[in-house]
């Protein structure tokens, strides 16, 4: 186990380096809560690259949580299109409500309790936006960590080491992590030439990836989202169903779960708040 001074100067390595390599993202240095929520939700599916434009269109659209508050399920629902997972525009949305009504929690307990934020969006919000020094434990987070101490973390072992290993400020300690994961620390073939924090890593080869995702084509989020896309676009929804070949039982099970969640608007219904 690393000694508490190689622990200090680990961090000071790794903020030494995030200052002149930090990746410029829009959502950065804002500062704001309403950002961090945003962009985390978009990022919990999609790729950096591919959220920036979609994140920067989303604050053009609803630049604040009042903005947001306000919208339709089907307003948010298109602009989240292509984004994956539609419950959460819909809880991202919500979660703008319960602010707009009682305010921001500051607390990570407090985050938790907003609608579609985990322990995860919880911490990266308390500590990007208000300077908390908490862990935004993540797959990649998990995976440096592990590396770090040599052994594969997980569970509530690797939620201690985080809260151990976490530096002030706790936004720049997990951004720094984020990318560092994205541009040395990868998954395969790490590039530990380059790292500036490998004189104090124990054992690069310890990663065991998280199990694999069950397969999209054929799955119920596959269809899911095609339900959705056919409604946001005016579309037969049961022909987007047959178009991936499922049956008609599935298509209206799938098609009663969405309106009861309120992602689709009931039967005869026309376009719902
Ligand atoms: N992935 C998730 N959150 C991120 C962030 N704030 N910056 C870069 N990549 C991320």
């Amino acid at each position: 186990m690393t000694a508490p001074g190689d622990v200090a100067r680990r961090n000071s390595a790794l903020f030494a380096w995030y200052r002149h390599n930090r990746r410029t993202l829009p959502w950065r240095d804002a500062g704001d809560p309403y950002a961090t929520l945003v962009s985390e939700a978009m990022l919990q599916q999609t790729q950096v690259s591919r959220v920036i434009e979609r994140y920067t269109a989303f604050m053009d659209r609803w630049p604040d949580v009042e903005s947001l508050a306000a919208a339709s399920n089907d307003e948010v629902l298109e602009a989240w299109s292509g984004l994956g997972y539609n419950s959460r525009a819909i809880r991202l949305r919500d979660a703008a409500r319960a602010v707009a009504a009682g305010g921001w929690p500051t607390t990570v307990d407090g985050l938790r309790a907003l609608p579609g934020v985990g322990p995860y969006t919880a911490a990266a919000i308390a500590s990007m936006a208000f300077g908390e020094p908490v862990a935004a434990v993540d797959t990649n987070l998990r995976r440096i960590l592990s590396r770090w101490v040599g052994e594969p973390l997980g569970g509530r072992r690797l939620h201690t080491v985080a809260g151990e290993l976490v530096a002030d400020p706790g936004g720049d300690w997990n951004q720094a992590l984020m990318d560092l994961g994205a541009a040395i620390c990868r998954p395969a073939n790490p590039d530990c030439g380059r790292c500036p924090v490998a004189e104090w890593c124990s054992d690069p080869s310890v990663y065991e990836p998280p199990p694999r995702q069950s397969t999209f084509a054929g799955s119920r989020r596959q269809l899911r989202g095609a339900l959705v896309r056919a409604h946001v676009a005016g579309n037969d929804l049961h022909a987007a169903g047959r178009a991936l070949d499922r049956s008609a039982d599935e298509i209206d099970g799938v098609i009663d779960d969405l309106r009861s969640e309120g992602l689709l608007p009931e039967a005869g219904g026309g376009r719902h708040r």
